[in-house]
């Protein structure tokens, strides 16, 4: 077995990072140990919440690569300690100028299977992570953008262990192994997939990494790693049309938060293309008056709220939500308290309303990570990044993978002779469920920061984060252990946890139809404690949250 990297003796020698104080004053909460250790190294050098950002997500296309990375994009939330603004980076994977309204049908006209949808180079959208943390660090950035990616380019070269999650994704996903650069780096001579524990050395993102601390995003944008992203597009077997162009023209861009008052607080949140943002403040709005805190999170009435709330955000998210730069997205009408209010008198505590609307077809998937950090200056990240499905679109370029977030399009573009919100169209970024999250008091200081990774379930699981945190009054951690209950406007999913299956007969009488499932869950959540921090990582994954 090749020898333990710098960066993980490191992060087991610190394992529990000493604490100079009762209540931590910098934090990182994210899904992989030791991209939460490379965070705190930046945040113990002077870095920002920013400079962070970009080692943690450096780090997780390392070692959490099904996940996020490289070949991903994003949505980053900043909060200024000093001056209390919140600053939104939009780094979504843009469709192609050659995308088209049609590109996800088969011969026959009907979606084409998911598998083959995203296993595909008609699912690869402009790769913009790296274009969103430099534009970030130009801003907000304490340190040099070159002395940022040290520890995990070093981690790449010299091996990291595997972890559980990493190992079951790469059991699961069995075509990666048809990847020739997967097959090299994460399976053994046998075709086997590598075992928790095994080291993996991943030398071409090493590299990758080694000319983006030099050169920046421009490394993505063209010369050879450019040309070979738009080839492997290209010449897949269901090729798309990604070109240099496509990479040359992406833009990041700065959006205004879509923020709203939930009791005392003020909720911040990432708008159009993100339905995520418009969703938990609907559904905050809605629940406000039933007074969540006089329920316990087991309680069948507080499930039940919490159900038939998520069925009326999704039906409007499937209806309204769109990139506002093709569809204008009627974002205060849908925040409007009269609109709420309407909303909310469809809520029965008797009995379910059953399926609003009309749920257009689409693909439902997970990658997707979520960070959460916080700096000595009070600076704050809440910054969800993605490749989409567990290991993209299963192209490697340069070590990291491709991602397929185009797939987050409707996979149809017309309905009943209209066109549908989120069909694919040239240069659009596709609809997002990605939540990142900052609540404020009347102050503006920050209260706590939250997101998730998770596809579609990303908004439920941000909502109960916050009703834990804020009506229950939960530490970061124990908000984010609490059992899931979800429904996008279709089954109601009760997660097999804990003691919550147990309501399933008593919402079935309220006409639930229910599911129980596993969860896979992906919340971080920084909050205040005290004069300082607290944090939590989704128990549901492999991350943890530490600070100092
Ligand atoms: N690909 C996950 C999301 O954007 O919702």
């Amino acid at each position: 077995m090749r020898r333990l990297s710098a960066a993980l003796a490191f992060a087991l020698l610190v394992g529990g990072v000493g604490r100079a104080h009762a209540e931590p004053q910098q934090m990182v909460a994210a899904a992989h140990p030791l991209a939460v250790q490379a965070g705190l190294e930046v945040l113990s050098r002077g870095g920002s919440a920013v400079d962070a950002a970009v080692a943690v997500q450096m780090m997780l296309g390392v070692a959490e690569p099904q996940a996020s990375g490289i070949g991903g994009g994003g949505f980053l939330l900043y909060y200024d300690g000093t001056s209390h603004a919140i600053t939104v980076y939009d780094g979504r994977e843009a469709a192609p100028a050659g995308a088209t309204p049609t590109m996800f049908l088969g011969a026959d006209g009907k979606p084409l299977p998911f598998r083959q949808a995203v296993a595909s180079g008609i699912s690869v959208g402009v790769p913009s992570a790296v274009a969103l943390l430099e534009t970030a660090h130009k801003e907000h950035g304490r340190l040099p953008w070159s002395s940022l990616f040290a520890t995990s380019i070093e981690a790449a070269r010299n091996g990291f262990p595997v972890s559980a999650r990493l190992a079951a994704w790469l059991d699961t996903v069995k075509p990666f192994a048809d990847e020739p650069s997967a097959r090299a780096t994460y399976y053994n001579a046998d075709r086997s997939p590598k075992k928790e524990g095994d080291i993996v050395v991943n030398a071409a993102l090493a590299d990758t990494m080694q000319l983006i601390a030099d050169k920046g995003s421009a490394v993505l944008r063209e010369g050879p790693i450019a040309e070979e992203m738009v080839a492997r597009v290209r010449s897949h077997i269901r090729p798309g049309t990604l070109s240099l162009a496509d990479l040359a023209n992406y833009k990041v861009i700065r959006r205004e938060a879509v923020c709203g008052p939930y009791r005392v607080w003020t909720v911040c949140g990432m708008g159009p293309p993100s339905s995520g943002g418009i969703a938990i403040l609907q559904a905050l709005a809605i629940l406000e008056p039933f007074k969540l805190s006089d329920d316990k999170p087991n309680d069948v009435r507080a499930l039940h709220l919490i159900a038939e709330t998520s069925r009326l955000i999704f039906a409007d998210r499937a209806h309204y939500i769109d990139d506002p730069a093709f569809t204008p997205v009627p974002v205060e009408k849908l925040l409007a308290p009269a609109y709420i209010a309407r909303r909310r008198a469809l809520i029965s505590l008797d009995k379910s309303m059953g399926v609003q609307g009309s749920v257009p077809p689409g693909y439902v998937e997970h990658g997707t990570s979520h960070m959460t950090i916080v700096d000595r200056q009070g600076n704050a990240v809440s910054f969800t990044t993605t490749i989409e499905a567990p290991f993209g679109s299963l192209m490697m370029v340069g070590g990291f993978i491709l991602n397929n977030e185009l797939t987050d399009f409707s996979a149809v573009a017309e309905r009943d002779g209209q066109p549908v919100a989120n069909r694919p169209e040239p240069g659009k970024r596709p609809r997002s469920s990605m939540s990142p999250t900052f609540v404020l008091n009347r102050n503006r200081d920050l209260v706590l920061s939250v997101g998730s990774a998770g596809g579609q379930r990303i908004i439920g699981d941000t909502l109960q984060a916050l009703i834990g945190m804020l009506d229950w009054n939960l530490s970061a951690q124990a908000a984010l252990d609490v059992p899931r209950i979800l429904n996008m406007n279709g089954p109601t999913e009760l997660e097999e946890k804990g003691d919550l299956p147990a309501q399933a007969g008593r919402l079935r009488a309220l006409g639930h139809e229910v599911q129980v499932r596993r969860h896979e869950g992906g919340l971080t959540a920084i909050r205040r404690e005290g004069d300082g921090w607290g944090g939590g990582a989704d128990p549901r994954r492999d991350g943890v949250a530490k600070g100092d």
